[in-house]
C-alpha cells in the first residue's frame, strides 16, 4: 500500500468542514480590516527564498524541498509566503497603486522539519501582508487583526510576546556585541552556528540545538541596543496596543526564524499544545523589498499555523462548526426511482441539500443509510405517494411523521431550515 510522505496529513471527509469553518472565519476576518486576498505560485525559483528569507537561516539551509526542472533554474516549493507576496508585489508593480497595500493569503507551505505534534512537512498557513508604511500605527493594526481573529474564534489564553529587533544600523553594535558572547563558546557551537557566526550572529540565538540554546541563554539582547527612532517606534507600537486593549508581554528573546525581520516582532504562544506552541508569527520587513526588487517600500505581515490552531481550539472544545447533512432523502423504488431523481433534482436546483438512493438498495437499507448521513427528513417514495401526490415527510430526530403534497416539499424544508 503506498501511503502519504511522512509529515503530511489528509483531511478526511468527516473533518474538512473544520476547514472551511476556519478559512471562512479568516476571510471574514481579513475583510473586516480592508485586507485582499491574494493567490500565488506554490513553488519559485530558488533564490527567492535564498535571497528573501536569508541564506543563513534554518528554513533555507535544511528544511526547502528543492528540486531542479527539466533544465530550467533550481526551483523550491515554498516554505513560506512573505517573499512570494513580495515578488508579486513587484513583479506587478503593485507599489505603483494606493498605499498602503494589504493583502491576505491562505496557502499550503512546505518545510522538511522532524514532524510532531504541531510540525509537519505541508502544513497551512493563513498570512497577512501590508506595504507601503512606516508607522507604528500599521505595527499595532497587524497585530490587531490577529488578536481579534483568535477572540471571533474563541480561543482564550494566548499570550502575545512582542520584541524589536530594530534596524540594520542597530544592529550592527548588537552584532559586534553578540560576536563577543559567542566568541568564547566558539568551538562549542554546533556546525551550522559556527558558519553563522560571521556571517549573522543573531541566528544563533534561535538555532534548535539544546547546546546553542544553552549558551545562547544569557546572551546580550537587541532591545538594549536600540536606536532612538527604532526605540520610539517600539514605544508607539506598545501605546497603540493598550490604547486597543491588546495585553502583550515583552519578550526580549523573540528573534523570528527568518532573516528579513526589522524593527517590531511578535508571536502569538499557547501553552496548550505542546512544544510546538506558536501559533502565529510574524513582524515587520522594512528592507526585503528593496532586498528584492532595488525599491524601497517597508512591510509587514504575519501568518499562523492553522494546523496549530485546530489543535488548540480542539484542546479548549471549542466549535470549529459542523458538517451539513441532507434535508431530505427520498427512499424509492424501482418503479419510483425516476420521479425520485426528478424530485431530488429539482430540490438541489433551489439549493435545498437532498438526497435519494444510488445503490440499488431496498427500502430499509436506504432508511439505514438516511439515517447514518444524517437525513433531517426522509420520504418513503412509492408507487400511491407518486399518484396521489401526498407523502409524509418524517422527522428524524422526533420521528414525527408530518403530511406534505409532494409540491409543496420545497416550501416546507425551506421553511424549516
Ligand atoms: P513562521 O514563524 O516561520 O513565519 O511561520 C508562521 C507560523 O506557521 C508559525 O507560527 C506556525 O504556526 C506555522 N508553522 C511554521 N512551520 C510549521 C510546521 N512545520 N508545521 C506546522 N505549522 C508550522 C512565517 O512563515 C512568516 N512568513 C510570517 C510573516 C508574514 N512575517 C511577516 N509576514
Amino acid at each position: 500500500m503506498i501511503q502519504k510522505p511522512k509529515g503530511t496529513k489528509d483531511v478526511l471527509p468527516n473533518e474538512s468542514y473544520k476547514w472551511q469553518f476556519l478559512e471562512e472565519k479568516a476571510r471574514k476576518a481579513a475583510a473586516t480590516f480592508h485586507f485582499k486576498e491574494v493567490r500565488f505560485p506554490t513553488f519559485e525559483v530558488t533564490e527567492l527564498f535564498q535571497r528573501g528569507v536569508g541564506d543563513t537561516t534554518d528554513v533555507v539551509q535544511k528544511e526547502m524541498y528543492t528540486f531542479e526542472s527539466k533544465g530550467e533554474a533550481s526551483l523550491t516549493l515554498r516554505p513560506e509566503g512573505t517573499a512570494s507576496v513580495v515578488r508579486m508585489f513587484l513583479e506587478n508593480g503593485l507599489y505603483g497603486g494606493s498605499l498602503p497595500a494589504k493583502y491576505y493569503y491562505i496557502i499550503p507551505c512546505f518545510r522538511y522539519e522532524k514532524p510532531q505534534a504541531g510540525r509537519l512537512r505541508e502544513f497551512h498557513q493563513f498570512g497577512v501582508e501590508m506595504f507601503g508604511t512606516q508607522q507604528p500605527q500599521a505595527d499595532a493594526e497587524v497585530i490587531s487583526l490577529a488578536y481579534e481573529f483568535f477572540r471571533s474564534l474563541g480561543i482564550t489564553g494566548l499570550t502575545l510576546n512582542i520584541n524589536s529587533i530594530g534596524c540594520p544600523e542597530c544592529r550592527k553594535k548588537y552584532n559586534e556585541a553578540l560576536k563577543d558572547y559567542f566568541r568564547p563558546h566558539l568551538g562549542e557551537l554546533c556546525e551550522t552556528c559556527q558558519g553563522r557566526f560571521e556571517k549573522n550572529p543573531m541566528r544563533i540565538i534561535d538555532c534548535k540545538s539544546p547546546i546553542c540554546q544553552e549558551i545562547a541563554k544569557n546572551a546580550p539582547r537587541m532591545l538594549d541596543y536600540l536606536c532612538d527612532e527604532c526605540k520610539e517606534h517600539f514605544e508607539k507600537v506598545k501605546g497603540y496596543l493598550t490604547a486597543m486593549g491588546i495585553e502583550y508581554q515583552i519578550d526580549p528573546n523573540i528573534v523570528r526564524g527568518l532573516d528579513y525581520y526589522t524593527k517590531t516582532v511578535f508571536e502569538f504562544v499557547s501553552n496548550q499544545i505542546g512544544a510546538q506552541g506558536t501559533v502565529c508569527g510574524g513582524g515587520r520587513y522594512d528592507g526585503l523589498v528593496q532586498e528584492l526588487g532595488e525599491k524601497q517600500v517597508p512591510g509587514l505581515g504575519f501568518a499562523m499555523g492553522l494546523e496549530r490552531l485546530i489543535l488548540l481550539m480542539e484542546a479548549q472544545g471549542l466549535s470549529l462548526g459542523q458538517d451539513e447533512t441532507p434535508e431530505v432523502f427520498f427512499v424509492s423504488f424501482p418503479e419510483t426511482v425516476e420521479k425520485a431523481m426528478q424530485l431530488v433534482h429539482d430540490l438541489r436546483c433551489q439549493g435545498i441539500t437532498a438526497e435519494c438512493d444510488l445503490m440499488g438498495k431496498g427500502m430499509k437499507p436506504q432508511m439505514k443509510y438516511a439515517n447514518k448521513i444524517g437525513a433531517k427528513y426522509t420520504v418513503v417514495l412509492g408507487g400511491n405517494e407518486v399518484e396521489s401526490g401526498q407523502v409524509n415527510l418524517k422527522d428524524m430526530a422526533s420521528g414525527e411523521n408530518i403530511p406534505c403534497q409532494l409540491s409543496d416539499i420545497a416550501a416546507f424544508l425551506k421553511e424549516r431550515k
